[in-house]
């Protein structure tokens, strides 16, 4: 069900800080606890501290005491579905299993579905550091 995801993330689209772009994007996250995380993206006049809609919402679950995700959902007013920049596909495997369904929308109604493992591959894990 990603209705209530959709329709959070739009809601929050409008408060995006874009002077700069003027592209605004919305993300909701659904947490383990079913629980709905918002962020939108806040731009800075000092181009590389802006941060992305993504990542509010990711920040805003942890400071809310979750560390799970179970649905994600991003939407922006682009002609094709916004799919998550490479930092933030990073971010999100952080926090969501492989099988976790990324929705990207724009906000005239056309959505694409793909998974965290399609949208990062070989990601860089836990694993990894496993001594
Ligand atoms: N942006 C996001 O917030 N999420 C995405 O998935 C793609 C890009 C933002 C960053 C920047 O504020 C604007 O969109 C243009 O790149």
């Amino acid at each position: 069900m990603t209705q209530d995801l959709r329709d959070a993330a739009t809601a929050v689209r409008k408060n995006a800080h874009t002077p700069y772009s003027n592209f605004k994007v919305g993300a909701a996250i659904r947490g383990a606890s079913g629980a709905l995380y918002l962020g939108c993206n806040v731009e800075n006049v000092a181009y590389p501290e802006g941060t992305c809609a993504e990542a509010g919402a990711i920040a805003a679950m942890v400071a809310a005491g979750e560390t799970k995700l179970t649905e994600a959902y991003v939407i922006a007013g682009s002609p094709m579905p916004v799919t998550p920049c490479g930092g933030c596909r990073q971010k999100l495997a952080e926090f969501g299993a492989g099988e976790v369904v990324v929705t990207m929308a724009t906000t005239g109604g056309a959505e694409q579905q793909m998974t965290l493992a399609e949208l990062l591959p070989g990601a860089f894990g836990a694993a990894h550091i496993a001594g």
